[in-house]
Formats: C-alpha cells, sequence, structure tokens
C-alpha cells in the first residue's frame, strides 16, 4: 500500500485530488474478503434501515446501476427482479464490497442524495442525509464547503461517463471496526491510548457518472492498518506527523483526532517499545 499518497510530506489541506480509474477494478474487486460480504449481509439483514435508504426518485439511477452491477459481476448475481427498490438497494448492498450513494440532479441541476447502501460508516448516519445536497450533507466538515464547495458541485455536474473518477480520505479509529455507526457509541481516540488501540482508517471513494439516468454513483471502500505499521513506514510516519501537526483544531475536533492529538505524535515519535509509555493524565 503507498501510504504516501494520503500522507505526503506537506501541511494538511483539503483538495479534490481525483486519479482515473476502472470502474470494474473498483466495484467488482477480486480480492473481497468473504467475511467482509458476510458482515455486510448481516448488518443489512439485523437493521435494514439504518444502513440503506432509498427515495423513489432515484428509481432510474438505482436500475442503472444495478444493470451496471450485472454487467460487472464475474459470476450470475442473484435476480433483482421483481424486488421493490429499497430491496433493491439493500441486495446490491449485500453483493458489493463497496459502501454506495446514488445521487440526482433537481430540477436547479443540484445534486441530492437519493438512496444507498452505507454499512460501514466512519461515524455518520446515512438517514440523516437523505435527499439533502452535496453542500448541506458536507456541512459537519469544518471548512470544507468554503475550500471546495464549489469545486465539488462542478466536479458533478460535467464528470465524464465511462470512468471512475477516484479520491481518499483518510482518518484515525480506537477500533479497527468497519463499522463506526455513531449508534453504536463505539469508543474514540483521546490522550491515553496505546498505539496498539489506533488504526488509520483510509475511504478508497470512486465516482462515476450514469449517462441514461444522469445520476451519479459514489462507492467508498476501506483499507484499515494499525498505526503501528504506518509508524514503520518512515515516509509515511513523517506525512502522518506533519499531518496531524498542522490540522487547524476544528478540523481535528470532526476527525475525533484533537483531543488525542499530542498523543498520537508521541506514539509517533517515540522510539523502542510504545507499551511502555506512560498515559498523560
Ligand atoms: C466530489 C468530491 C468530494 C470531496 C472532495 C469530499 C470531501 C470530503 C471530506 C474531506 C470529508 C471529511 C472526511 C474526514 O475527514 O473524515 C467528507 C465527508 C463526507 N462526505 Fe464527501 N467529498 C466529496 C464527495 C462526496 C459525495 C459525492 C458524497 C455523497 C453523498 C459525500 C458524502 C460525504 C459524507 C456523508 C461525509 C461525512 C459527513 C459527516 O461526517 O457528517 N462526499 N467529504
Amino acid at each position: 500500500m503507498d501510504f504516501t499518497a494520503y500522507l505526503p510530506n506537506r501541511d494538511f489541506d483539503l483538495r479534490m485530488r481525483f486519479q482515473k480509474g476502472k470502474i470494474a477494478s473498483f466495484f467488482q474487486s477480486r480480492h473481497t474478503p468473504p467475511e467482509l460480504l458476510a458482515e455486510r449481509t448481516r448488518l443489512l439483514n439485523e437493521s435494514p434501515t439504518r444502513y440503506a435508504a432509498f427515495d423513489d426518485e432515484g428509481e432510474a439511477i438505482l436500475e442503472e446501476v444495478i444493470d451496471l452491477a450485472t454487467s460487472l459481476a464475474p459470476v450470475s448475481p442473484p435476480s433483482f427482479d421483481g424486488l421493490p427498490p429499497f430491496e433493491k438497494c439493500r441486495a446490491l448492498g449485500k453483493l458489493w464490497e463497496a459502501d454506495f450513494l446514488l445521487m440526482k440532479p433537481d430540477a436547479e441541476g443540484i445534486f441530492r442524495l437519493c438512496g444507498g447502501c452505507v454499512c460501514f460508516p466512519s461515524h455518520w448516519d446515512l438517514g440523516e442525509k437523505m435527499r439533502l445536497p452535496m453542500t448541506a450533507i458536507h456541512q459537519a466538515v469544518p471548512g470544507l464547503n468554503e475550500a471546495l464547495g464549489r469545486q465539488i458541485n462542478g466536479f458533478l455536474e460535467k464528470i465524464k461517463p465511462g470512468i471512475s473518477w477516484e479520491r481518499g480520505n483518510w482518518g484515525l479509529s480506537r477500533s479497527p471496526e468497519r463499522n463506526l455507526h455513531p449508534s453504536l457509541d463505539l469508543p474514540r481516540l483521546d490522550h491515553s491510548v496505546s498505539l496498539k488501540e489506533v488504526w488509520w482508517r483510509l475511504e478508497e471513494q470512486s465516482l462515476v457518472a450514469l449517462p441514461n439516468s444522469g445520476g451519479i454513483l459514489f462507492g467508498i471502500k476501506l483499507v484499515i492498518r494499525p498505526l503501528a505499521e504506518i509508524k514503520k513506514n518512515e515516509d509515511a510516519r513523517l506525512g502522518l506527523i506533519r499531518a496531524l501537526e498542522t490540522m487547524p483544531d476544528e478540523m481535528a475536533a470532526y476527525k475525533g483526532i484533537l483531543g488525542a492529538r499530542q498523543r498520537l505524535l508521541d506514539l509517533l515519535q517515540a522510539d523502542g517499545d510504545p507499551s511502555r509509555f506512560c498515559p498523560r493524565s
């Protein structure tokens, strides 16, 4: 894994940073662990409306995404025929490794969230974002709309179909769990964490324009690695230290890092066995 693509030795900033990729490689990975799909199936069976949502406005978009999924599947996927749209959305959520969100332009051309399946959210709730435009979806992210709101909307309006436009967001968590839904109230990072308790969490994202429906498919896949692995990679370690040192407080607070920032820096800078470190009181 090339950590430095996400952790360059540069001050923290908000950037679009898209690269071109292949739709099939992103959405039909041949390396998806079976236990990941089993976890998605369990979550979507136990709490369907927590992890999937659909608004009737998005039917044409969902149909186009299902056609895409069917055409990409290496073996014939389970049939979606006859299922109501919400159930189609849920069935696709069990088939794909990627979480997915469907965006539809409204009468003013503003993209709004009209459905999706998010089993592995990074501390946000799909239901709360439904029908919202991009700027409202991103309202919780300090400085994002000011820095990139116009660029994001412009990008959504003009992306060309047939390409997976890829970028990444990283964070740090106190749990290796894929599913960090806010209702689970999982432990957050603080000044007492040890190296073994911290994971670097990358959201690999893909945007795909859907030419027939005019919608957009947004996919999210996770890479979760122990902080100790980043520490062993000198370039990545320096990149993460620089990002932590230069991240504005509001952004660090949003990412759940603020109260742990100094501790994380100490852990990344310490020599030897970090488990012998005494936490600050
Ligand atoms: C097109 C370019 C986009 C950029 C540059 C971008 C950037 C970001 C960034 C920087 C964050 C904060 C993540 C973190 O630091 O942990 C974020 C959060 C988020 N983004 Fe995007 N994003 C983009 C597109 C989208 C799209 C298409 C959706 C679809 C709905 C989306 C949904 C979200 C959601 C739900 C969150 C979490 C918000 C929360 O915590 O309440 N983003 N995005």
